[in-house]
């Protein structure tokens, strides 16, 4: 693993957006593995400034987001298609029908899981970027997913529904499932960029970059991947 540690979150944003724009830089055709939470939308926002200075394009760029709530229609605003078209894909050229996530609002959901896994198999990610759970989770893998799991559906960890109930007016508002890619199809990605911020998630870097590989600590399985970079800012590496 590369780990860069960066000053503030800013920087952190910054340096991670350049692994992104050289992946796109050298191929306009590249699969871009996407996540949401509230690390990436610095990193966004430098994409979205690089795209209007013309610096990159995403024409011709493919998209597949890591995770979805189940329950909640693509239209509500804590929905993570919402969050993608808020805070990236309507600010840059990217073409709509090439933006691809897990749907957490239909009725049979094990043939979403199916359709999304036969989807990523079509699609190998060029970069994958992965923000991280406080307890370890990536994307919605949360501790004890096995790892060679493909997109399945989950039952949010408490620690989950209590970290990510910030974004929603009361906890009680916070779905309970969420579907997500599975940590197999994670692994299958060419190149993994994992970012954090803030003292909340040290104990979780420490734990991906130097603790024992574990399905108890889902990120520690990035261990085992030939190609990741870490790009986290002072304050999530200070267990290291
Ligand atoms: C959610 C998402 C993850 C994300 C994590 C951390 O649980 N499913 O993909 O990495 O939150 O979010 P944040 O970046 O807001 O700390």
């Amino acid at each position: 693993m590369k780990v860069i540690i960066a000053e503030n979150y800013d920087e952190m944003s910054k340096k991670a957006a350049e692994v992104i724009k050289d992946v796109v830089k050298n191929d306009e055709n590249a699969v871009l593995g996407l996540a949401t939470g509230t690390t990436p939308i610095g990193l966004y926002k430098e994409l979205i400034s690089a795209c209007a200075k013309k610096e990159i394009s995403f024409k011709n760029v493919k998209t597949v987001n890591l995770d979805e709530y189940v329950g909640l229609p693509k239209t509500h605003v804590q929905s993570y298609d919402y969050f993608m078209k808020d805070n990236l894909f309507n600010h840059i050229d990217i073409d709509i029908a090439n933006t691809n996530l897990p749907c957490g609002d239909v009725k049979d959901l094990d043939a979403e899981c199916a359709r999304y896994t036969a989807l990523l198999g079509k699609m190998q990610q060029s970069v994958q970027l992965l923000g991280l759970g406080s307890n370890g989770h990536i994307a919605f893998n949360e501790p004890g997913t096995a790892f060679d799991s493909t997109t399945h559906i989950v039952n949010l960890t408490e620690n989950t529904i209590k970290d990510n109930s910030r974004l929603f007016d009361d906890i009680s508002e916070v779905p309970t499932k969420a579907i997500t890619m599975g940590i197999k199809n994670i692994m299958n990605a060419k190149k993994i960029l994992v970012i954090a911020s803030g003292k909340n998630k040290a104990q979780a870097v420490y734990n991906m970059i130097k603790g024992p590989v574990v399905e108890s600590c889902p990120a520690s399985v990035l261990q085992n991947h030939k190609d990741v970079v870490v790009v986290v800012d002072k304050d999530a590496a200070s267990m290291l």
